[in-house]
């Protein structure tokens, strides 16, 4: 059984048309990239997957290990295991480090989940969250978090934005973590390189994905600036 599917969605917001007749199905333990220029809405469907706020679908159904969780608020889509890293890390300020990662919970390897994103635990776990944090350190600590929930689906909005200091083999190792950890991962990037690190990809065009294919397929169909949306013309969407 698929972990998610998504059917025929289509979603408004502003009197714009943002999806029309979306179809995207990831399977247990995939690591899946989707692909898409700039405000094609890769951050909206995250967003309508996960249950914010005014990303309430005008058509279509989202399913999770088979049921519908259209109805469903966005903590009970949390509880179930759906988990989003955020394309612009949190302004949160006054934590600590330790208890944003762990939610206090005693469990949780916190030094483990810092190290996964290549932050030295002796350096932030008493660190206190505020204005010195860098943007790309604020990623990489919302990074741990997401994984430290142990999530059955992470949606990742361009995880390696921001962060110049990982290396592609670093990206790459967490990435694959997740997927070690039991974990589906919605892979969202405008990077080829890092499409390449999934086991399937999707192109979003036009409100639609245009291609579901191997990674080397999506990446060099992007590339190419053509899809099938515009009927084989110069893509007015890209
Ligand atoms: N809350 C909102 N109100 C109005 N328009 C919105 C809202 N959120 C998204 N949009 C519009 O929806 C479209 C898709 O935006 P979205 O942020 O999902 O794109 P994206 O593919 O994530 O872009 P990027 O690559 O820049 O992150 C854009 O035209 C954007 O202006
Ligand atoms: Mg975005």
């Amino acid at each position: 059984m698929q972990l998610l599917q998504v059917k025929n969605l289509s979603f408004q917001i502003g009197g714009q048309s943002i999806f029309d007749g979306l179809d995207l199905s990831i399977n247990p333990r995939e690591i899946h990239a989707l692909v898409g220029t700039n405000g094609s809405g890769k951050s909206s469907l995250a967003y309508v997957i996960l249950g914010c706020e005014g990303y309430t679908p005008t058509g279509g159904e989202i399913l999770f290990e088979g049921s519908s969780i259209n109805a469903l608020r966005l903590y009970e889509r949390a509880q179930l295991g759906i988990t989003l890293c955020w394309q612009e890390p949190a302004r949160l300020e006054g934590i600590s480090v330790a208890d944003y990662v762990n939610l206090g919970k005693a469990s949780i390897d916190t030094a483990a989940c810092l190290r996964r994103v290549g932050l030295a635990p002796e350096q932030y776990l008493q660190r206190y969250i505020d204005k010195t944090l860098s943007g790309g350190q604020r990623k990489r600590i919302e990074l741990a978090s997401v994984f430290a929930l142990r999530p059955k689906l992470a949606l990742l909005d361009e995880p390696d934005s921001g962060i110049d200091l990982l290396s592609l083999g670093e990206i790459e190792e967490l990435i694959h973590s997740f997927k070690e950890a039991g974990a589906s991962v919605l892979l969202i990037t405008h990077r080829e390189e890092i499409v390449l690190i999934a086991d399937r990809a999707s192109q979003l065009c036009g409100g639609k994905i245009v291609l579901t294919a191997t990674p080397a397929e999506v990446a060099t169909h992007y590339k190419s600036r053509r899809c099938t949306v515009c009927d084989g013309q110069e893509c007015h969407h890209a």
